[in-house]
This record gives structure tokens, sequence and C-alpha cells, in this order.
């Protein structure tokens, strides 16, 4: 009678474990509960059955059925968790399609920026005229950046360039580091380490001790020109920028040069081209003027040319400085150069 109840037991549970792995819904699985477990079900039968047992053998089926139905149950709450985590048929027709139609993601790929560009263009038009480009540092001796052009201590045109200095230990003041407030010390440079003749293209970084608005950043790009040799006349200056002018903003630009003051230069010049906006007939752009203001330049100072060692009775050479910025901001009709260093894409895209 024993091992008959055993076997029956083993029987069922084998029997219902097999049913139980093919329901796949919860209506089956509530069948199958209602099939073993309910009140009628193969398991409850026995179970109900155990009273009419002998008393010595009891509970030896009762812990035997207990730990069947436990191990069912158990299968069953396993099988229903499996179930409700089973991704449904529509979600897999939908994770197995492919869209074909799709386009495909772009690939971007970047480009030079903008003040980069204008640096570029403006070195290959000086490049054809015999200008070579070279670099220089940012940071700069007080003797480059202002004494060997002509700009001694405590003179009253330092003014003209707000410094941002570098803190040091020392008080001398020739040997004191800013960061060069233009590229013209390279000029110095240049001609220190060269014998005529010469001429070189460089442009970098420039800084300034300056609120930053709509035309003034504290750091820009400055364009620096310098050409020496024999017999170099304030002619070929104007030959040379009128060309330049003429590359960049077209062949019809007019070209005005006026009288205006550096220290390392005489005679001083600023260059100013017509307004390519209206022709000179006065608008917002030139401030009604019909004249843009794009660089200063002029023949290179004696005194400057003497400090490098060269004899001014022999050579003569002439000098000018851009800012890189402001040309690119007058060749597109940019309004802000503050445009330059936010690193807005739409702005940077719209140059690639
Ligand atoms: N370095 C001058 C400036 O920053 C520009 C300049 C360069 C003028 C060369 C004359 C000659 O304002």
């Amino acid at each position: 009678m024993t091992e008959e109840l055993e076997e029956q037991l083993t029987t069922i549970e084998a029997h219902s474990l097999c049913q139980l792995a093919r329901c796949s819904s919860t209506e089956e699985l509530e069948q199958w509960r209602v099939a073993v477990m309910g009140r009628r079900g193969k398991l409850s039968v026995i179970l109900r059955s155990l009273p009419n047992l002998d008393p010595s053998t009891r509970p030896v089926i009762g812990a035997l059925a207990n730990q069947t139905k436990v191990r069912l149950e158990a299968a069953l709450d396993k099988r229903k968790y499996f179930l409700l985590n089973q991704p449904s048929d529509v979600e897999l027709a939908d994770k197995d399609r492919i869209d074909v139609t799709l386009p495909s993601r772009s690939i971007k790929s970047g480009s030079h920026h903008p003040t980069t560009q204008i640096v570029k263009e403006i070195s290959e038009a000086f490049a054809t005229m015999g200008f070579q480009t070279i670099e220089g540092p940012e940071v700069e001796l007080d003797s480059y950046n202002f004494q060997k052009l002509n700009i001694p201590l405590d003179h009253p045109a330092r003014d003209m360039w707000n410094s941002l200095w570098i803190k040091q230990e020392t008080s001398d003041q020739n040997s004191s580091l800013l960061l060069r407030t233009h590229t013209s010390p390279m000029q110095v440079r240049v001609m220190e380490n060269n014998a005529p003749p010469i001429r070189v293209l460089v442009p970098g970084k420039a800084y300034r001790y300056e609120a930053t608005d709509a035309t003034h950043e504290w750091q820009f790009t400055q364009i620096e020109g310098l050409a020496v040799d024999k017999n170099i006349t304030f002619a070929n200056l104007k030959a040379t920028l009128e060309e330049f002018a003429q590359r960049i903003f077209g062949d019809q630009r007019r070209t005005r040069f006026r009288c205006d003051f550096f220290p390392f230069v005489e005679p001083g010049a600023e260059m100013s081209i017509d307004c390519f906006r209206c022709d000179g007939e006065g608008c917002r752009v030139c401030g009604n003027s019909g004249w843009i203001e794009i660089l200063g330049a002029g023949m290179v100072h004696p005194e400057v040319l003497k400090g490098v060692g060269y004899d001014p009775g022999v050579y003569t050479g002439f000098a000018f400085g851009m800012g890189a910025e402001r040309i690119s901001m007058l060749r597109h009709g940019i309004d802000d150069i503050r445009h330059f260093h936010l690193n807005d894409l739409r702005f940077l895209r719209q140059f690639a």
C-alpha cells in the first residue's frame, strides 16, 4: 500500500511537470493548477485519502505528499514568472523587422575654424608676393613687445596697448614678461636673426587687457607683415597692400591711406577700403563714412633698424599689422567678434 502510494506520487509529479512545461498562457496555468492541486486535483485526492491510511504509514506518505505539493507549487511559480517575462509574438515580430528604408546616419566631418581659414587665405595671398609665413612666441619680453619697437619704459605710447603682465619674482623691467599685445615684436626677432632681404608674414594670437564687446576681444589674431631690403619705399607698401585688399575683398575695392601714429614706423599710416556694402555711399557697416579701416602700417622706424644692427642709410622696410577676425567679419558680414570664441556649431558650420 505504501509503495503503491509512493509510486503514484512520483508519477503524478513527473506527469504534472511535463504538462506544466507545455503551458504557455495564464489560462493554461490555471487549468493545470486546478487539475493538480484543485479540490478534485490529482494530488488533493491523495492528500485527502491520508486519514484512511494505517497510522504507521500515514506520517511517511503525508510528508512525501506535502513535499511533492511544495515542489509543484514552486514549479508553477517559476513557469508563471517565465511566461510573464517572455516577449510577446508582436514584440518579437517587431524586433526582427529591419526597416531598410531608414536613412543612414550621416558622417559629419569637421572643418577649419573661420579664423584659421582667413589666416590661410591671407597667407596665400602674400605668399604669391614672396612673403614667407612664420610664427613667434605668445609670451613675450617687455624689450621685444615695446622697447626694441621704439617704445621706451614709461613712455606714454604704451597706453596704446593695455597689457596682460605675467607675475614674476624679478623687479627688472627689462626681463618682464607679458602676453604679447601685438605681433610686431616678431619684426625685431626676424631682423635680429636674419640679414635682408626679408619678406615675412606672421599670423598669431595677441592679447589685450580689455573689456569684451562686439568689436573687441581680449584675445584675437593678428597678422604682421614685414619687408626689408635696399630701396624699399612707401610706394611698395601701398602696392603690396592694395594687391592684398583686392585679393581678399575683390577687384573693385579702392584703398585709402591716411596718417597714423605707431612708435615703430615713420611715416605711419592706416589703410581703409571703400565700403563693399554701399560702395562708398555711406551705410551702417562703414559708419556712414564710406570707408572701413582695416590695418595699421608704415615704414620701419630708423631707430628700430639701428637696434637690430641694420644701417638705415642702406636698408629700408615697411611693416603692417591687421586683425584677422576683423578681416573675416568684414568679408562675411559677421556682426560680433565674440562669435569666433563661442564654439557655437551653428556659427562654425557656416564655414564648412
Ligand atoms: N602692431 C600695431 C598694432 O597692434 C599695428 C602695426 C603693425 C602698425 C605694423 C604698424 C606697423 O596696433
